[in-house]
């Protein structure tokens, strides 16, 4: 890997981050090269994938949008109203445009990593569950979850969108239809 580009992607984050989203990227990444090791998938893109997914976390409200429009993204309904959910879409957009990083999988592992989507690839699959085991993450059945994970990356995948799935009707939020296809193509896997 680009040792020059890992290092400007560092440099840049330090600046768009807070410290503690900074650290929690830290996280995804040694969690997210660990699955891919364990699992079989490609370590460089498992961490360059980590690397960008939050990028854009912390974009406020008016960034997101101005982002959207300048750089014409298409945005769907859900994503529109539940605009936590955008940061995936544009973190892909920044890696694609900033860092020149045209290897679809690792774009998509950004994109989805908010909402999962039907047939996640492997690599998907690891960003997406990184992001909830890594060691920063702190919340009621994580260590199921950390469990799990050593175990069978699908079951572990499952069991992650099915505690989101959960989570958002209890909140009585709106809940992204990639998660549900998501739940339903893994569900026929596993
Ligand atoms: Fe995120
Ligand atoms: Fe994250």
């Amino acid at each position: 890997m680009k040792s020059d580009l890992i290092e400007k992607i560092h440099y840049r984050l330090k600046q768009d981050m807070s410290p503690q989203r900074y650290k929690h990227t830290q996280g995804v990444v040694d969690t997210a090269v660990y699955l891919a090791n364990k699992y079989g998938a490609d370590k460089d893109a498992a961490y360059m994938a980590a690397l960008l997914h939050d990028y854009a976390k912390d974009f406020s409200k008016e960034q997101v949008k101005e982002y959207i429009s300048r750089n014409g993204l298409t945005v769907d309904d859900i994503m529109l109203n539940v605009h936590q959910l955008l940061h995936g879409k544009i973190a892909a957009h920044i890696a694609r445009e900033q860092f020149n990083i045209h290897d679809e999988d690792v774009l998509n592992a950004i994109e989805y990593h908010t909402t999962g989507r039907k047939k996640m690839s492997k690599l998907e699959k690891i960003i997406y569950l990184a992001d909830f085991i890594e060691p920063g993450r702190n919340y009621a059945g994580v260590e199921e979850l950390r469990e799990v994970a050593e175990q069978d990356l699908n079951k572990a995948v499952l069991l992650a969108l099915n505690n989101t799935i959960k989570y958002v009707i209890s909140m009585e939020k709106l809940l992204h239809t990639n998660t549900i296809e998501a739940r339903n193509t893994l569900l026929l896997e596993v």
